[in-house]
Formats: C-alpha cells, structure tokens, sequence
C-alpha cells in the first residue's frame, strides 16, 4: 500500500495514511516520509497501533534521539517523557505559549513526536504556526529589521528554579525536573536557513529567546513581543485535533507549537520523543 498524504488545507500540516508504523519501516518509506515531513511541516498519521517500542523505533528510524532535559522519562525507558494532565489537576496548563522544542540547545532536536496515549473527547488541540510562511509574508523592508539579528535562547524562564515549572509549580502530575543548568544561554540566528530545505524561517520565539545580541533587554523584548503576535497570526496556523491511535511529528525548524486546554474534567496523557538535530 502507498502513502497517502492528505494537506490539512491551514497553514502546514497533513494526515498520512498507507504506513503501519506498529512495524519496523524500509529505508525506501523512511525517505519518502522525511520528503512529505518537510513538505508539510506537521504530518498526522492516524489508526496507528504503536506502543512505545514502536515510538523508539520509528523515532530512531527518522533521525535519532534527541537530548531531553528537565523531563524525567517514563519507567523503563530513556527517552520517552510522559505529556500528561490529569483530569482534577488545577495546575497552569503545560506549555501553552508558542515555542520550538528546547531551541536553548547548542543542536536542538529537528523534531518531535507525540503518541496519543490517552485523549479527551474534546479539546487539547494542538496548535502549529509555519515559521516560514511568517517570514516570507513580511515585505522586504519589514524582514531587513530581523535578517541579521542573533537570539540569546535560554531555558531559564520556564525551567529555572525560579521559572514556570520550578520550586513554586505544585501539584503537576508530570515529572518535570526544573535545575541550574536552566540558566545557560545559547545564541542562534533569527531568522535561519533551514537545514535540510534552505527556506528560511523565524527560529523559536519569546520565551525560549531571551534577549538580541547587541540589543538592550528591554528593546529586545519589545521586539520579540512585537514578532510573537505576527509569528502566531491565525493566517500562519494549523490547529490539530487529536484522535486515539494517533502519533504526530513535528518539524521544530520549521513550526512553532503550543498545547490548548477545554478538556476541563477529562485525562490527556501523549507519549514524547524528540528527533536528533540533522546530521546532513
Ligand atoms: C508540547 O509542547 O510538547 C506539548 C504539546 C501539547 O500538549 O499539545
């Protein structure tokens, strides 16, 4: 059976079809998905019988283990954390604001994977902006203000001891382990080329940014507030709905995500992997 690729008709995104990736996958299939990947960004692949071997096998199979700090992994296994809220937790929802995986790293993971382990009859979408339909949609004289800039990325804000997720965060059913090493800082271009496609995109956002090389703190955030309202403008959005079965990869060069809630009452728990940044 060959692969059908069905665009979600928004900004990026399609639902795959035609692969079992309960089995291990020929090198053939794993090349045509990489090429469907960065074509569309986000891909869906529904009725899927995966369990967690299957997660690591396919994740090994498109890239690798990323590195995943600040997340103890689920028993038994090293790189697989567990995206999990359950149903009477009173906690700020997790990660809610837009942001590309761990892009505070030196080689941040290419991408990301999330197994619907345990999905809500509503809500809990998740929500993808296209990084390069953001850049590509300023006139000229809007992208000369951010070609050349460099972003200072840090994990500080939501896994410092002092952040989000630290010493005051109580009673969140994840195990998220906030530390020191947080407060590291890593520059990256802005606005990079991507890696495997050279089309350029706005890389991570406020949050994970923390500050512009050679820029005051306070006029780097007026900025980077300023491009956070354009990167995640609804024209650039992919809203996806989860089903059971279901495991979604993410291009982190490519998109933006952020979780949403209206799940009030009800568990979700998806099982996380991230994709090793490219070798080439
Ligand atoms: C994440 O950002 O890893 C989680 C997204 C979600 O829960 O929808």
């Amino acid at each position: 059976m060959g692969l059908r690729v069905e665009p979600s008709g928004q900004a990026c995104g399609a639902r795959i079809t035609g692969v079992d990736l309960s089995a291990p996958l020929d090198p053939v299939t794993v090349a045509a998905l990489r090429r469907v990947w960065l074509d569309h960004h986000v891909l869906a692949f529904p009725d899927q019988a995966m369990d967690d071997d299957a997660l690591e096998r396919f994740t090994l199979a498109l890239g690798g283990f990323g590195e995943d700090p600040f997340f103890a992994p689920v028993p038994g296994r090293q790189h697989i954390a567990a995206i999990r809220r359950e149903a009477d937790e009173q906690t700020p929802l997790f990660a809610e604001n837009w942001h590309a995986d761990w892009s505070f790293q030196a080689r941040p993971p290419a991408g990301t994977c999330l197994l619907a382990i345990d999905i809500p009859p509503q809500g809990g979408d998740t929500l993808f902006a296209n990084q390069h339909a953001a850049w590509e949609a300023l006139c000229p004289a809007e992208q000369a203000r951010y070609d050349h800039l460099v972003a200072i990325h840090s994990a500080r804000l939501p896994y410092g001891p002092d952040g989000t997720y630290g010493a005051r965060d109580k009673g969140r059913s994840m195990d998220i382990r906030p530390g020191e090493s947080a407060l590291a800082v890593q520059s990256h271009p802005l606005v990079p080329a991507h890696p495997e496609t050279g089309r350029r995109g706005f890389y991570s956002t406020l949050g994970y940014i923390v500050g512009i090389e050679d820029m005051s703190d306070a006029d780097a955030i007026d900025l980077l507030a300023e491009l956070q309202t354009w990167q995640g403008d609804e024209r650039f959005v992919y809203r996806h709905v989860w089903e059971p079965d279901m495991l979604v990869m993410w291009d982190n060069r490519s998109v933006l995500h952020k979780a949403s809630g209206g799940y009030e009452g009800y568990r979700r728990e998806l099982h996380r992997t991230t994709i090793a940044a490219w070798n080439g």
